[in-house]
């Protein structure tokens, strides 16, 4: 038997189709399209659904996903119960979104099964309803009613409008979009790996969802943003920005927001959430500072350690200037993978061996037993 190195580094467990990150040449892709055309040309809608079905919609299939998506964006009157009672009390964020996946589990019939179209069908449910309850939370934990999804806007639109109570600008809509696309997946991150290795034992799609919700919640993983804004916060202005790297990095403390364990140069995603940033920010006036300190930030990490921003630092700025809440900007970030986590999950039930590696042991040696009087 192989010993992995720690942390499975580098360690291939298995094939996917799904997506593919190139670390060395800073690339990735979904079902072979590169992340910047996605970007730059698809909706998250289109992305969803290359996810799911392997390749882009046709203008019929996309308004088919769009359509029913729409529709099923009003959750059951038991999740928004649950919600509306976590929200009076003070939990996480993910803890709740955990907890109302399992309601939500509850109430799809088609939950207890892992045929092909059962999973797709529990599947666009989660897409379709995690934006109504993230906004829901939202609004009843400030005492606001919350506001009905709207009949026909897309993801990113429906999110800000239950949100906020009011539509976003086309430019808003159009930063979150994108900002959902290029979060929609990433081959065996910690989360997309858990949803796995959950999925091999033949549980269900929102068995392998809550899990994957409970890895995404870590600071190393999609917690980080959140950590991104509060560090940026604190830096207050780009002239601090320098003295405070340097004085984490004294303390060994991690910088949240930069380093990867694949992309050895920049990730795309990064360099794609920074124009998305600049942009916004150019069509909002006090966005710009955000972007500035993020920027001098990112300038001092690479003087410092040569560290490369990843997805969650950029992240972090879109999604303060839209206005999203720093503790809901991870499940912002679930939003979007539950995309890719449920891809995931179809893909490993569809060629499923049960995921069981081995340890190495390194505990004592085989002993006799010692009666509790013969203890001390
Ligand atoms: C995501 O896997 C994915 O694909 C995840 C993700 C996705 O889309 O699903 O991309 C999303 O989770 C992005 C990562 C978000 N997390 C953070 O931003 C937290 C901060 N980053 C680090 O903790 C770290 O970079 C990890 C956890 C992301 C990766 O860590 P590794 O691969 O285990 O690397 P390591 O801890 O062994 O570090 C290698 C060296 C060390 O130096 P030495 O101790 O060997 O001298 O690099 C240094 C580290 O100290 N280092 C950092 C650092 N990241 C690495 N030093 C300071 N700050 C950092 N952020």
């Amino acid at each position: 038997m192989a010993v992995a190195p720690s942390g499975l580094e580098n360690v291939v467990i298995g094939p996917t189709a799904i997506s593919c990150v190139d670390g060395d040449a800073g690339e990735l892709y979904y079902r072979g399209y590169d992340v910047r055309d996605l970007a730059r040309e698809a909706s998250f809608e289109e992305v969803v659904w290359l996810l799911w079905h392997g390749d882009l919609p046709t203008a019929a299939e996309l308004a088919r996903l769009r359509g029913e998506l729409a529709r099923q964006r009003v959750i059951p009157h038991r999740t928004a119960a649950l919600i509306d009672t976590l929200a009076r009390i003070p939990a996480v964020p993910m803890a709740a979104l955990a907890l109302a996946t399992g309601m939500l589990g509850v109430d799809d019939p088609a939950s207890r099964s892992v045929t092909p179209s059962d999973e797709l069908q529990s599947a666009l449910l989660l897409v379709a309803r995690y934006p109504t309850i993230i906004a829901r939370y939202e609004r009843r934990r400030r005492h606001l009613e919350p506001v009905e999804p709207p009949s026909n806007a897309s993801t990113a639109t429906a999110f800000l409008t239950m949100l906020r109570g009011s539509p976003p600008d086309p430019v808003e809509s159009r930063a979150l979009d994108v900002l959902l696309i290029v979060h929609a997946d990433h081959e065996l991150n910690a989360s997309t790996f858990t949803a796995r290795v959950i999925a091999s034992t033949l549980a269900s799609v929102y068995a392998a969802v809550e899990g994957a919700l409970g890895a995404l919640s870590g600071p190393l993983h999609g917690g980080a943003n959140e950590r991104v804004m509060a560090m940026l916060e604190q830096i207050g202005t780009p002239e601090r920005a320098e003295p405070f790297i340097y004085g984490l990095l004294a303390q060994k403390k991690r910088i949240m927001g930069f380093g990867h364990r694949v992309y050895k140069t920049e990730d795309p995603r990064a360099a794609i959430l920074r124009e998305v940033c600049l942009e916004f920010a150019q069509h909002r006036q006090h966005g710009r500072g955000w972007c500035d300190l993020a920027m001098r930030v990112a300038e001092a990490v690479w003087q410092a350690r040569h560290l490369y921003p990843n997805v969650d630092f950029f992240s972090a700025p879109v999604q303060h200037m839209l206005g999203i809440p720093t503790d809901l900007f991870t499940p912002v970030f679930a939003m979007s993978r539950v995309a890719g986590w449920t891809a995931h999950v179809m893909e490993q039930h569809a060629h499923n061996r049960l995921i069981r590696p081995r340890a190495e042991y390194v505990g004592p040696p085989p002993r006799r037993f010692v009666p509790l009087a013969a203890r001390g």
